[in-house]
């Protein structure tokens, strides 16, 4: 069920049930981190190998210090500066934390969603949520409420609507080594934006091969068509005339040939549009029938780094 009535989310999740929220980023598919059933049921109904730990939503920084250890000054820092948004810090978790949360690690992921939504649920709760991506696993994270329709139909009792997610690409990502910023996940916050507040950062590399380490699993928000980046688009479709192209572009490039459906992700160029167009756009295209979905690489400028990251990990196979 989809609905815009927040007492309905309520009395489910008091209940142990699962809801999917809308959040700035993507929608979170939630249940009390305070509920062991309802964690195990996140985990079961997304396939998610219990190894992959979850993050913590909540709506203030004084709830934020019941369930973490301590907070280092870079970490508050990017905190006020980020809070409520797309920022997911990673610190030493409280024995409260149940360790099916944090996969047995003693860190806990903790953010603040940016959605009035969300927001308002979160304060009627008398516990945190934890949510992943509402898609099944190494699927594409949902944007809207009818994605994630698609993906559960009514094995999710409820789901909160919230219009599009604005941002349209997840967190980004924080941890800390002594007080300098480690980037675990790029994401909706840049790194320039991130080293603006907190000073110099590492950031984990993505691999092409397996990952064990948590957050870093390279093969994720994939579409079942295969996903190429492209030198160029046009020159891919001249030489593939026998292919069903779906073409993902951005600015000025418009493509109007017979074996092409083209999504234009901003047609200004503005990656912050392309960012909350991406992933539905993917969506959609994957349900045409398609040969191939194509896409040249964004700028590597601010926000264009994390969608880089994003259709690179799609193009893995
Ligand atoms: O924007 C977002 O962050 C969305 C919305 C719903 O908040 N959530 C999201 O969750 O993207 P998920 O589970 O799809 O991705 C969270 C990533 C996972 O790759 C997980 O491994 C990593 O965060 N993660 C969570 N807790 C962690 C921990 N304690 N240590 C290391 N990585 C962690
Ligand atoms: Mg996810």
């Amino acid at each position: 069920m989809i609905t815009s009535n927040i007492s309905i989310a309520v009395n489910a999740l008091n209940q142990g049930e699962l809801v999917a929220i809308p959040t700035e980023t993507v929608y979170g598919l939630a249940g009390s981190a305070f509920n062991e059933q309802a964690i195990q049921k996140i985990f079961h109904l997304k396939n998610r190998p219990t190894c992959n730990p979850l993050i913590l939503h909540t709506h203030c920084i004084s709830e934020v210090s019941k369930f973490v250890k301590e907070i280092p000054p870079n970490a508050m820092k990017l905190a006020e500066a980020f809070w409520p948004g797309p920022l997911t810090l990673l610190l030493p978790k409280k024995s409260i934390i149940p360790q099916s949360v944090t996969s047995g690690s003693h860190l806990v992921a903790v953010r603040i969603p940016n959605h009035s939504v969300t927001l308002s649920l979160l304060k009627q709760l008398e516990f945190p949520l934890v949510a992943p991506s509402a898609n099944p696993y190494t699927r594409i994270s949902p944007t809207n409420s009818k994605m994630v329709y698609d993906y559960f139909g009514d094995a999710l009792p409820c789901i909160l609507e919230g219009d599009i997610c604005s941002k349209g690409i997840e967190s980004t990502i924080v941890g800390f080594h002594e007080n300098t910023p480690i980037i675990y996940r790029q994401g909706a916050i840049s790194i320039d934006a991130i080293e603006f507040i907190a000073g110099k950062s590492k950031v984990q590399a993505t691999k092409k091969e397996k990952v064990t380490t948590p957050g870093m699993s390279p093969m994720h928000y994939a579409p079942k068509t295969k996903f190429c980046i492209v030198d160029s688009i046009l020159d891919f479709i001249y030489e593939n005339r026998d292919l069903k192209i779906g073409a993902l572009t951005i600015g000025k490039l418009e493509v109007n040939l017979p074996n092409t459906t083209n999504i234009n992700l901003s047609i200004a160029a503005d990656l912050e549009e392309a960012s909350t167009n991406l992933y539905k756009s993917m969506y959609d295209l994957d349900g045409m029938g398609l040969d191939c979905i194509i896409i040249e690489q964004f700028p590597e400028i601010g926000i264009g780094k994390s969608l880089n990251d994003r259709i690179l990990r799609a193009s893995f196979r």
